[in-house]
């Protein structure tokens, strides 16, 4: 251990590693001077870290990275260069590289890179958890709560039953109603989702029940409504505690006569829809407060799902884990492992997002985890570093410059999902990329 390989063809540069590293710091330091060399040395013996320079002669650092690991696949190699690009420092991160190092860099960045390097190679007692066969459904978990949930959907399905889905924010509630759907009669026809959440209450009515052109302003063609879209179909009104109380008697007429007038038609149309609802709310306690009709809550929840929140069925962490992890590895070729000890944090902490959240932190760590470990101390930094979003700070650690290089290199260099996987707003990483020069 403690040896390392630096490969620079300028010598001052070598130089001055070679002073820090091996008379200060007391590694044992080989060097190359040119790729040809660097080659030479890679062949004839193991090195656990090699630092090489980007642009050395008619090969580069990156060919020095592909010998290097294939010599040994556990070398951490760290690049250095005075000339980074967003395409080598992508191609570095893809294929491998412990650090990428911006020169001119100071000693002691240098040597906090080299000492986790050093770190990263030590063995660790904490091993890595694994599942045998993962569920090839597309809804996981086997808690008893969702075990209910199962047999309600199945029951619900193959009826016309208008449903009523109540949970958290992040529970699965719209996996949930596209499974009735996709298990109803109606799988060939529509499933079309309205957010009622989103849509002011003026422009709700167009939405659900459509206009004719020129029936109010900015209307300037046919608006064909969600119920009409869906005939012979399944409408999902998601967030339909939102609804405001005026329109909740329109919405309540419908479904007792699955009729619908476009607004500025003279006409009625009878549709033949399937009305499922979603909530986070607690629809019976709006309408103890009178913010609900009781007669649309009735109508609606004929047949009641609710979904359980992620903290009362802990016990599916562990899956819903591993079948995140696997589908990241799908995306973004990124294979990572989950230790006991960061299983156990992911099992403690509270989801307030629920399944989501812990699916976009799964995401985020299978890119980000230093060697693409999920262990406790990967689990702690994202959480802390997602609540300190939700707190209103634009987040990212130290390391952020890293981070970011990681997030893009597996995300092909789509910043808008980069931004998304990072936790930040794109303006913020377009601002963050030119500070870093990278444009
Ligand atoms: N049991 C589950 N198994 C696998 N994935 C799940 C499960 N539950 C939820 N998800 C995933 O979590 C994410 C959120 O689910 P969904 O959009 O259905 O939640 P929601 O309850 O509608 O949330 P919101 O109230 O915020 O709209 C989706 O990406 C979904 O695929
Ligand atoms: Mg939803």
């Amino acid at each position: 251990m403690r040896r390392i390989l630096i490969v620079e063809d300028d010598p001052s540069v070598r130089e001055t590693l070679i002073t820090f590293l091996q008379d200060c710091e007391g590694y044992n330091v080989d060097t190359a001077a040119s790729t040809s060399e660097a080659f030479k040395k890679l062949a004839a013996e193991s090195y656990p870290i090699v630092i090489s320079d980007v642009y050395l002669d008619e090969r580069t650092g990156l060919d020095i990275l592909k010998a290097a690991k294939s010599a040994n696949p556990d070398c951490s190699v760290i690049l250095m260069s005075g000339r980074g690009s967003m395409e080598t420092v992508m191609e570095a991160t893809r294929r491998g590289a412990f650090d990428y190092v911006a020169k001119p860099f100071e000693l002691d960045q240098m040597l906090e890179v080299v000492k986790r390097a050093e770190a990263a190679a030590l063995p660790s007692d904490d091993r890595e958890t694994d599942i045998d066969d993962l569920p090839e459904t597309e809804m996981i978990g086997s808690s008893p709560a969702m075990i209910e949930v199962y047999k309600r959907i199945s029951k619900a399905a193959p009826s016309e039953a208008t449903v009523l889905i109540q949970g958290e924010t992040g529970t699965g509630k719209e996996m949930v109603a596209r499974m009735i759907h996709n298990n109803s009669n109606r799988t060939q026809q529509p499933f079309v989702p309205v957010d009622c959440a989103s849509i002011t209450a003026s422009l709700l009515e167009s939405e659900l029940f459509g206009a004719l052109r020129g029936s109010y302003t900015g209307a300037d063609r046919d608006r064909v409504g969600a119920f009409e879209a869906a005939n012979n179909g399944t409408v999902f009104l998601d967030e339909v505690g939102e609804i405001d109380h005026g329109f909740q008697l329109r919405l309540l007429r419908f479904l007792q006569e699955k009729e619908i007038r476009p607004i500025g038609s003279p006409r009625a149309k009878r549709v033949d829809v399937r009305v499922i609802a979603a909530t986070n709310r607690d629809l019976a306690k709006l309408v103890e407060q009178s913010k609900f009709r009781e007669d649309l809550f009735f109508r609606l929840n004929v047949v009641p799902i609710h979904l359980p929140p992620l903290r009362e069925r802990r016990g599916d962490i562990p899956l819903l884990a591993h079948f995140f992890i696997k589908r990241s590895a799908e995306r973004y070729g990124r294979d990572a492992k989950l230790t006991e000890s960061g299983l156990r944090a992911l099992r403690e902490y509270t989801w307030p997002g629920n399944v989501r959240q812990l699916q976009h932190m799964i995401e985020r760590l299978s890119i980000l985890a230093p060697q693409h470990r999920i262990d406790e101390e990967a689990v702690l930094d994202a959480i802390q570093s997602m609540s300190s979003k939700e707190a209103g700070g634009e987040t990212l650690a130290d390391t952020e410059a890293e981070q970011i290089r990681k997030v893009l290199a597996a995300t092909g260099g789509n910043k808008s999902r980069a931004a998304k996987l990072l936790g930040i707003e794109r303006k913020t990483l377009y601002r963050k990329l030119e500070r870093m020069g990278i444009t």
